[in-house]
């Protein structure tokens, strides 16, 4: 039994020197975190986010069985086709839904250290929104009236 132990022991240490060496504390820029992450100090900015129509993006999609299209997923979810972004509802249904990285980037780097603000877009712009808001998708899109509507209910200036 000590034997096992002091086996785990090392494993467990050689684990870590890996981990340690490969830079695992300190995600890239450009890693998707996953709005669960944010909620941890957003908390009102995610509950708000949560009462908008692109948090149910993805379930819109598997309400009409059409979640695994490749041309309707890249409006409907996050990083889909990125680095690290959305694969398919079961291996990554922590990025289903417009999350807050599609319009902030990807922000694991800041969500592992706040004052970190690499890659991280403070006030996305029109353009953000037209890469899915396009001409022929939403004809009619207000961007001065509608971007006040992205966080739901959350106050402009909160957490
Ligand atoms: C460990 C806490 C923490 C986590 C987790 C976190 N943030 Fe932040 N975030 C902060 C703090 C603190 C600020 C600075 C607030 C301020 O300056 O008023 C901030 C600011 C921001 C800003 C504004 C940047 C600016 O320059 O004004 C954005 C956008 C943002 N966070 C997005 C996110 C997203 C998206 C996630 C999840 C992927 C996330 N944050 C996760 C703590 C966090
Ligand atoms: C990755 C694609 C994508 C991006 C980028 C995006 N949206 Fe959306 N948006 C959607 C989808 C998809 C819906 C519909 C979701 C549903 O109903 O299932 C939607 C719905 C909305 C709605 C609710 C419907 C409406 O027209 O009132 C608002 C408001 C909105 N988006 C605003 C914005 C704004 C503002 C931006 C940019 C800051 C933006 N969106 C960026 C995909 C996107
Ligand atoms: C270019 C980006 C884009 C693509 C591609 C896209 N969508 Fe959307 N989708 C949106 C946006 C933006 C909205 C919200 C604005 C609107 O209603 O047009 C939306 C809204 C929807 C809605 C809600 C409509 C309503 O009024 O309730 C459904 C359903 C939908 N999309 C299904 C799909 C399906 C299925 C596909 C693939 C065949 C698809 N979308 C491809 C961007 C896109
Ligand atoms: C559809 C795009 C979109 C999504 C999704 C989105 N944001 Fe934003 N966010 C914006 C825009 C646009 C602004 C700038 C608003 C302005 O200029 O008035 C902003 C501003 C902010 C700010 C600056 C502080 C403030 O409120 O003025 C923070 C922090 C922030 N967002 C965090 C988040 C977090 C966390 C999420 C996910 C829960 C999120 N956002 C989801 C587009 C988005």
């Amino acid at each position: 039994m000590v034997k096992r132990a002091a086996c785990l022991t090392a494993a467990f240490l050689l684990a870590m020197a890996v981990h340690a060496q490969s830079g695992y504390s300190q995600p890239a820029a450009d890693e998707y975190a996953g709005v669960e992450t944010c909620a941890g100090c957003h908390e009102e900015l995610v509950a708000g986010w949560k009462t908008t129509r692109h948090a149910k993006a993805f379930a819109t999609l598997q309400k009409k069985h059409q979640e695994t299209l490749g041309h309707c997923l890249k409006c409907h979810v996050t990083g889909f086709e990125k680095e690290g972004g959305f694969m398919d509802g079961e291996l990554t249904p922590h990025l289903a839904g417009v999350q807050c990285e599609v319009c902030h980037g990807a922000a694991a780097a800041h969500a592992a250290n706040p004052d970190s603000k690499k890659g991280l877009v403070a006030r996305p712009g029109e353009d953000t929104c037209r890469e899915c808001h396009t001409k022929g998708q939403d004809p009619k899109f207000d961007f001065h009236n509608k971007k006040l509507l992205v966080h739901g209910a959350a106050k402009k200036g909160g957490k």
